[in-house]
């Protein structure tokens, strides 16, 4: 298990575009497996390889009723429908949360682990974490989709210590993820 180095912005390599795997090699496992234990270290729902300064395009997704993580190699969004506002954080932007623009519903194409080419349909949480990630594979983050210039905020530290002072009840989406929360009003990620 590795942690790897997590790249912030400004960093340029956030606005690379990565390059297509052209086949599953041990490498890429292994690379997989690191971003998993990254993410999972980082309380992230998503991680994408620009993030850990690799420009191959892997992402990987876990979304709290996940059992185990989706593994994104080579990733196209083939199809999105209706449009709404969300919540959204990411690990290279720390400190900051803003409220985007999204799709209702994603269609994406990906290779898994085995090599295989599968399709999935998401919405919700699954399917603004598909977007965010692979928008970071294309060197676009969460900050080119703001509903306005007002909409970034940054994390205060009293909201944060407030925070501390309740008991953890069901949201321990405060960490401050990576992509998360499902509504804007929710208070969730
Ligand atoms: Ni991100």
């Amino acid at each position: 298990m590795a942690i790897l180095d997590m790249r912030i912005l400004p960093d340029p390599i956030l606005r690379k575009q990565a390059k297509k795997v052209a086949k599953v090699t041990p490498q890429i496992k292994k690379l997989v497996e690191n971003m998993v234990d990254t993410m999972r270290d980082q309380h992230g729902v998503g991680l994408a390889a620009n993030q850990v300064g690799s420009l191959q395009k892997v992402a990987v997704i876990e979304t709290p009723d996940m059992e185990e993580p989706l593994v994104l190699i080579n990733p196209e969004v083939l199809k999105t429908d209706g449009e709404r506002q969300v919540e959204e954080g990411c690990l290279s932007v720390p400190g900051y949360r803003g409220l985007v623009n999204r799709s209702e519903t994603v269609r994406v194409k990906a290779m898994g682990l085995d090599g295989k080419i599968y399709r999935l349909n998401a919405d919700e949480l699954l399917a603004q974490a598909l977007e965010h990630e692979i928008d970071h594979l294309n060197g676009i983050l969460y900050i080119d989709h703001l509903v306005s210039h007002e909409s970034l905020y940054k994390i205060t530290y009293e909201h944060d210590y407030e925070d501390e002072d309740h008991e953890h009840d069901e949201d321990d989406s405060e960490d401050s993820v990576e992509s998360v929360t499902a509504e804007a009003s929710a208070s969730e990620d």
